[in-house]
């Protein structure tokens, strides 16, 4: 690397640092998002650990993220995957510090799980069950026993009082999700389901997640039940999430404007065409283009 590009790098990283890494979160907390919050809240006074289970992109980050947030403590979060290791969350030793000073606290770089117990912060396990038995098993100690061995320390540190562990995770049978192990299952206390909401309480989250655009009540009704008859059809594998409408529903606004043109029936369904395709899985053997179509026939009679 040039000199130059050192600079520029260290410049960029400079500029995006975050101070704070709690950001607020805009949420509309009605609804199952109410009830959910309440229950998060009193599981925590209780002293419970809680879980989130619910399908792709119906919320359960955005809680967890008000969540942390309200509770006014440092954040921390791991989305599990198989790449995750028991040294993503726990830590481990830098070898070119390990050799000037051996294995002392010194060469030790934390991994967000370990700092959230440290510091006493919040630690969110998102995507939990896509995670690998034995890199979930690195957690139980410190999740039942409040404390965690760091062997090359050979020191068991204790955890604060106020760390605590929330979890978000698609239900289990959805591609690339395993059956979560009962020991950890059995420390996180209050589990709470989620689904998509309501047509009114989406089509308020919708417009929430598109403060500079502006869409008439028809076209947001429309879109709502584009995604509705989606979710009610048997041939549809995994459904059009959260994200999904909020993006048609950017996505139609976005052009109307740079067209200069008001929102009809063949901009919407252009538009979904474009959005629906991969937002949604089918059935095997389900042509997802005549699906598509189908649909947008159904609600707004043009596809
Ligand atoms: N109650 C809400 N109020 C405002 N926006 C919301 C609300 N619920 C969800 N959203 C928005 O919907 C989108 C999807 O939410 P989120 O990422 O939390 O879903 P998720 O359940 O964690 O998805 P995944 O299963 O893919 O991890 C985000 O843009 C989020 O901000
Ligand atoms: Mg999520």
């Amino acid at each position: 690397m040039s000199k130059q590009q050192v600079t520029e790098f260290s410049k960029l990283i400079e500029e995006s640092k975050i101070e704070d890494i709690r950001e607020e979160v805009n949420l509309v907390l009605e609804g199952q998002y109410k009830y959910a919050y309440e229950a998060m809240m009193d599981a925590y006074n209780a002293g419970l650990f809680v879980g989130l289970v619910g399908p792709v992109g119906c919320g359960k980050t955005a809680l967890c993220r008000k969540f942390a947030y309200d509770l006014n403590q440092e954040f921390y979060w791991v989305t599990f995957s198989d790449l995750v290791r028991p040294s993503t969350l726990i830590g481990s030793f830098d070898p070119t510090l390990v050799f000037k000073f051996g294995f002392s606290p010194d060469s030790y770089i934390p991994g967000p799980f370990s700092l959230a117990a440290l510091k006493g912060g919040v630690f969110l396990a998102n995507e939990l069950n896509r995670g690998d038995e034995y890199v979930l098993n690195s957690m139980l100690d410190t999740m039942e026993e409040r404390r965690l061995y760091i062997p090359q320390l050979k020191t068991w540190l204790r955890a604060k009082d106020k760390f605590y562990v929330i979890a978000a995770m698609n239900p289990a049978e959805l591609r690339g999700t395993r059956k979560l192990p009962s020991a950890i299952k059995d420390r996180i206390k209050v589990w709470i389901h989620l689904g998509y909401p309501p047509k009114s309480l989406e089509q308020k989250i919708m417009v929430a997640n598109c403060p500079e655009y502006q869409l008439s009540a028809l076209t947001q009704e429309k879109i709502i039940e584009i995604m509705t008859q989606c979710r009610q059809d048997h041939a549809v594998e995994r459904p059009p999430s959260l994200r999904t409408s909020i993006g048609l529903a950017r996505f139609v606004s976005q052009r109307a404007q740079r067209l200069n043109i008001q929102v009809d029936n063949k901009l919407i369904a252009e538009s979904a065409r474009l959005i629906l395709q991969d937002s949604i899985e089918l059935r095997p053997g389900t042509d997802a283009e005549q699906f598509i179509k189908n649909i947008l026939t159904k609600v707004i009679g043009v596809s």
